[in-house]
């Protein structure tokens, strides 16, 4: 047997539908064809026939749909599909319905580059092994009702460039060993209940651009190498218990985006801002944070959307062009600041 190119390419669109990427071979392999029926006959889709084009015995050409409409499918992922040892991808994404577990045996797939699954019922924990997958590019299983742990052997997936387990009731602690994967540069966490510290080990992952880890129960400080990450665009830590003071790196380092709202930050905002500060949005609201609003934010090169309040804050509001944008809800609800926007401090 050699590696001949066997194409069982399934890409639908909207709401796509499942897309079993190329595989190799000429023909398609009756066994495959098989397991193909099988996995579509624990699938329901009703209305919009994306199944229509799965006929003939040709699976390795034109088994594929598009839905232009928003569709509905219901049904469950069957562990037949891990009777497709070439199979490279999986997208069932959008669909809303489809519920159950994702088959453990996926983990058995040597070639697998892709799960996509986002937008369904799913339920049930990561396989345990999903460290097994050594060529995993994305993991998005975003936006389903997956519980249990983060599994360890995910540090295994040196080829990963895309974690996207957001929105479902994941718990423990985010895997120590998480920097090990070099090649991410998307790591979105937000919406679980994930607990624990933030792990240093992802401060060394340099592609890394966008760390969101919102509304979980992470405790503990910011990790100040934050603000030496070369690319790190979006640092979203919202919604969480962090502790400890604001690391002065992060005010001039390359993070535009930073959202430290709804945690226990204390300590004052850092003095640190220069003209390599550049914020689409700093938003420290709801902390702890007391003393004045530095004078060196004046020197930004740009805050296009600054959120203190809810803060211990007190002193004149410094004037300058980062500031003249901003309205009074942007400093409301602190302990005595004034100036414009707000009040006049009087005296
Ligand atoms: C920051 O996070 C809070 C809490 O999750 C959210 O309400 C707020 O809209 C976020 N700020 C911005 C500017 O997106």
């Amino acid at each position: 047997m050699d590696a001949k190119k066997k194409a069982i390419t399934v890409v639908f669109c909207n709401a796509v539908v499942l897309l079993l990427a190329t595989v190799a071979a000429q023909a398609c392999l009756p066994s495959d064809r098989a397991a193909l029926l099988e996995f579509r006959s624990h699938l329901n889709e009703p209305y919009i026939g994306v199944f229509n084009s799965w006929k003939g015995q040709d699976c390795c050409h034109g088994w594929y749909g598009r839905a232009k409409r928003k569709g509905v499918m219901t049904g469950s992922i069957s562990p037949a599909i891990c009777k497709l040892t070439q199979l490279s991808g999986v997208t069932l994404s959008d669909w809303e319905g489809i519920s159950g577990a994702i088959p453990a045996c996926i983990t058995n797939l040597p070639a697998m580059r892709h799960v996509d699954l986002v937008g369904n019922k799913i339920s049930g924990v990561i396989p345990a092994n999903i460290g097994n997958l050594a060529k995993l590019t994305v993991l998005n299983l975003a936006d389903n009702q997956i519980s249990g742990a983060i599994p360890a052997s995910i540090a295994r997936l040196t080829s990963l460039t895309h974690l996207d387990l957001r929105n479902n009731g994941l718990t423990g602690v985010i895997p120590v060993y998480i920097g090990r994967l070099k090649m991410l540069s998307r790591v979105l966490l937000s919406g679980n209940k994930l607990s624990g510290q933030i792990p240093e080990s992802l401060t060394r992952i340099y592609r890394l651009a966008d760390l969101e880890l919102s509304m979980n129960r992470i405790t503990g400080p910011i990790p100040p190498s934050f603000g030496r990450m070369s690319v790190l665009a979006t640092l979203n830590l919202d919604g969480n218990l962090i502790s400890g003071e604001i690391p002065g790196s992060l005010m001039t380092s390359s993070i535009s985006n930073l959202n430290l709202s709804g945690n226990f930050i204390s300590g004052k905002i850092p003095n640190a801002f220069g003209p390599r500060s550049y914020f689409t949005v700093l938003d420290l609201s709801n902390n702890r944070l007391e003393g004045v609003i530095p004078e060196s934010i004046t020197t930004a090169s740009f805050i296009g959307h600054l959120d203190v309040s809810h803060n211990q804050l007190c002193g004149k509001i410094p004037a300058g062009s980062p500031f003249d944008h901003l309205d009074a809800t942007s400093f409301g609800y602190n302990r005595c600041l004034c100036g414009t926007p707000l009040g006049d401090c009087g005296k």
